[in-house]
């Protein structure tokens, strides 16, 4: 077991107890590789990627995790060609339409974070049907993030902030970390304990900058499309050992 902590240590201590992440995030990355690798457009990685999500999705309530967090697409990935940023987009309205009906039968409540205001009309009203079909279920919360990039969302979440102490409504005084956090796209969730990225990059790529200051992290070589169940499971079982202090000492 882990040696409980104190200081430093969230404000919801009852997880501490725990051995297992509670929240674990995904970079799922090397799609496009491993669709080149086979002589295919990038597309039909991103496919193999979407099949993938059902899967590790099916794991997490066995593997105790009840918040898993996916990056589907960056504030960055609009540089991408216009073909896969299309084929992205309905990739996701096909996604969300197919799934829909499974997710809410399984118990998972989804959530999207990101900026909404440049996805097309048709996939934001998909994504708000689907957030509101599944707003009941508890077994798994599944986080998407869409057009979502870290400084983005701590741009707006500041913005939001400035207009209430503008309006009289907050006392500037009064703003810490907490009060900022309550402006993030993920205000209802807990931080990520676990954030992994496959395809072998070592680097965070805007994702979730705030809410990551203390989690741990799986770099794996592994391409997203080959990332299996047994694999997820192992890194499960390696956060299990790993002792996380918050800037505390172990008491
Ligand atoms: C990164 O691989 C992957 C993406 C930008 C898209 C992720 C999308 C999915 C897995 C599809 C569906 C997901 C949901 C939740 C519906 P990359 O294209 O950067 O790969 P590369 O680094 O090999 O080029």
């Amino acid at each position: 077991m882990p040696a409980v902590l104190q200081e430093g240590a969230p404000v919801d201590g009852a997880y501490h107890e725990r051995t297992g992440p509670r929240h674990v995030a995904i970079i799922m990355d090397g799609n496009g590789r491993w669709a080149q690798a086979r002589g295919k457009p990038r597309l039909y990685g991103h496919h193999a990627g979407g099949q993938r999500v059902r899967e590790i999705m099916e794991a997490c309530p066995d593997l105790g995790i009840k918040y898993l967090t996916v990056f589907a697409f960056s504030t960055e990935n609009w540089k991408r060609t216009q073909a896969e940023v299309s084929g992205l987009m309905s990739l996701f309205r096909r996604y969300i339409t197919r799934e829909a009906q499974t997710l809410v039968d399984h118990g998972v409540r989804v959530r999207f974070i990101g900026d909404r205001i440049r996805l097309d009309e048709t996939l934001v009203r998909l994504m708000d049907e689907l957030e509101l079909l599944t707003a009941d279920n508890d077994l798994l919360h599944l986080t998407v993030a869409l057009n979502y990039g870290g400084r983005d969302e701590v741009a707006r979440a500041t913005k939001r902030l400035a207009r209430e102490v503008a309006a009289g409504r907050l006392d500037p005084e009064r703003v810490d970390a907490e009060t900022l956090a309550r402006y993030l796209d993920t205000y209802v969730l807990p931080d990520p304990d676990l954030v992994i990225r496959t395809s072998g990059e070592a680097r965070i790529s805007n994702f979730l900058l705030w809410q990551s200051a203390y989690s741990e992290y799986e770099f794996v070589d592994t391409l997203w499309p080959d990332f299996t169940r047994a694999e997820f499971s192992r890194l499960v079982a390696n956060f299990a050992r790993r002792e996380r202090r918050f800037g505390a000492v172990p008491t």
